[in-house]
């Protein structure tokens, strides 16, 4: 983790309400893995004290460039959008616990719903800078909320679902991912918690309906991974991502836990991503 002045290079809004900005921030770009995240502190002109959360979009080694992805909710993110080219912004990070890839994983789903695409993005280019197959299910309100394909990789299968049906499969994207389980190794989502919950509940019926497998040690092979731990992780096939509010994002005010099945886990720290049998679902 380093705090680092990062320079706002470019920003621009890709949908409505959403924004896509480019830093020059070389140390983060250089030392991050998809599914962290940095903690921006909002300038003393907003007013605001706590800093903001934000996943890492994308992150270039080559040429030091980190890209955060948000949407307006409040005074901390709408002074985000006011920020000009060239100014700098105290960026703590990276942060939290990344999706972790079975090196056996070829072919990867990941699965995002609205902003949630924030924080698949960037696995999408380390998947596939990896050798890897990747399709990504993308789920929105509506055709004018759906994340633009060009931002995307050429290499990626990109799938759309559209609650109102103008564009891609009418429904919820949770809807597609029958048609995509046999084909994928492991799947990785960010998106709503009940969206999570319900690529959960499709992950646990999986194994009933394709007569896999799970990943990893076979039945009486010696003693199982802890729960949250690394290599059990990154054996789960499904790996969420957890939206949650955050204050202090090091582990110190508890004010971003969910309930897990072994306790409370704190979103910043034990995660934000977590292997879905982590999470105690229906107390969400
Ligand atoms: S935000 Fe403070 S413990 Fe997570």
């Amino acid at each position: 983790m380093r705090l680092v002045a990062a320079e706002l290079v470019e920003s621009r809004q890709i949908l409505p309400g959403q924004w896509l900005q480019s830093f020059h921030a070389p140390e983060l770009a250089s030392g991050s893995r998809a599914g962290q995240f940095v903690h921006v502190r909002t300038g003393d002109c907003s007013g605001l004290v706590l800093r903001r959360p934000f996943s890492i979009n994308t992150a270039d080694p080559g040429t030091g460039i980190v890209t955060l992805h948000f949407r307006t909710v409040g005074r901390g993110t709408e002074w985000m959008t006011r920020v000009r080219e060239g100014e700098r912004l105290d960026m703590l990070g990276p942060l939290g616990r990344p999706f972790e890839v079975d090196p056996r994983s070829r072919h990867l789903l990941l699965i995002a719903g609205g902003l949630g695409m924030a924080g698949v993005r960037m696995l999408a280019d380390e998947a596939i800078r990896d050798g890897r197959q990747v399709t990504i299910l993308f789920g929105a309100l509506s055709a004018a909320h759906v994340y633009p394909s060009n931002l995307l990789p050429d290499e990626v299968e990109y799938v759309v679902a559209t609650d109102d049906g103008s564009l891609g499969h009418h429904g919820y994207v949770t809807e597609l991912v029958q048609e995509y389980e046999a084909w994928a190794d492991q799947a990785f989502a960010c998106g709503p918690h009940p969206m999570l919950a319900r690529l959960a509940a499709l992950a646990v019926g999986r194994r009933d309906r394709l007569g896999v497998a799970k990943l990893g040690r076979k039945r009486g092979a010696g003693k199982a991974d802890p729960l949250g731990s690394t290599t059990a992780r990154r054996k789960s096939f499904l790996q969420v991502s957890m939206e949650q509010t955050m204050g202090c994002a090091v582990g110190a005010c508890l004010g971003c836990t969910v309930i897990g099945v072994e306790g409370p886990l704190r979103v910043c720290r034990e995660g934000p991503v977590f292997a879905a049998e982590e999470i105690a679902w229906p107390a969400l």
